[in-house]
């Protein structure tokens, strides 16, 4: 098994698409390790796991304790890790926390949210040899709404600026969420790094989607998102089983018992 490289995903631009999925725990790295370029232990855990409102809720810690937990788990995909709101508001305090991050989980590479705003914090820790991956268009840490991106005309020249500002400071590949497919398409295009897009169309060089809203956990139904499964469903119907078993004694029975 190889280990994928920031090299390899680079590689795939415009001629393998590039597969990644989110994990937080233990049994969905081992599985998702099996298939995926990229294992990104997103924010959106604070929102999937902890049912926080938003993920400005999510500290470094949270963090820290799930990338730790993924990392060690997994042996080829690549592993990024978000860095959570209003720990890289400057290029010094983002560097602190960046370095604490990836001694600490021992992670590939970090993301971060935003353009052109950024894009100085994300050549600085570039040039201290940290690997960045951008995320622009609909950016859940400073966006209150869930709301598609690049309708009109001031938004996709914004857009497609962050974008260019984000591959131009040195990070390797760029998440875009929720925006029309010709914007993606355009940005694809026009900049030199792979795009993930999560809501942006088959036009960008990889997918992402969140782990929970694929496999149908969470109570997230967006358009763009495909659920594979409904394990919500599936959870639901073992536990009133079990439930079930338990109240007329069907559980335990002799095969789980110790004699
Ligand atoms: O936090 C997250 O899971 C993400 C993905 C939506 C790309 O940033």
């Amino acid at each position: 098994m190889q280990k994928i490289t920031i090299k390899k995903i680079l590689s795939k631009k415009n001629k393998i698409p590039i597969t990644c999925i989110t994990a937080y725990s233990k049994a969905v790295a081992q599985i998702a390790d099996r298939y995926c370029d990229i294992i990104l232990v997103g924010d959106s855990l604070g929102m999937v796991l902890h049912g926080m409102k938003t993920t400005r809720e999510v500290k470094i810690d949270h963090m820290i304790l799930y990338g730790k937990t993924v990392k060690n788990f997994v042996k080829k995909s690549l592993v990024v890790l978000d860095m959570p709101y209003r720990t890289y508001t400057n290029k010094f305090i983002a560097y602190k926390n960046a370095k604490k991050i990836i001694k600490l989980t021992r992670c590939d590479a970090i993301k971060l949210e935003g353009g052109k705003k950024i894009a100085k914090i994300i050549k600085y820790l570039v040039d201290k040899g940290i690997p960045v991956m951008g995320h622009v268009g609909l950016l859940p840490q400073s966006s209150a709404t869930f709301k598609l991106k690049g309708r009109n005309f001031m938004q996709r020249k914004k857009i497609l600026q962050d974008a260019l500002a984000v591959s131009n400071a040195g990070a390797f590949a760029i998440v875009i969420e929720c925006v029309v497919e010709s914007l993606a398409k355009k940005i694809t295009k026009s900049v030199s790094i792979p795009t993930i897009g999560i809501g942006a169309s088959k036009y960008c060089d990889g997918q992402i989607l969140v782990i929970d809203d694929m496999l149908g956990i969470s109570d997230f139904f967006p358009k763009f998102v495909k659920r594979y499964s409904n394990l919500k469903e599936i959870i639901d119907k073992s536990i009133k089983n079990y439930t079930k078993d338990v109240k007329t004694r069907r559980f335990p029975s002799s095969k789980n018992v110790y004699k």
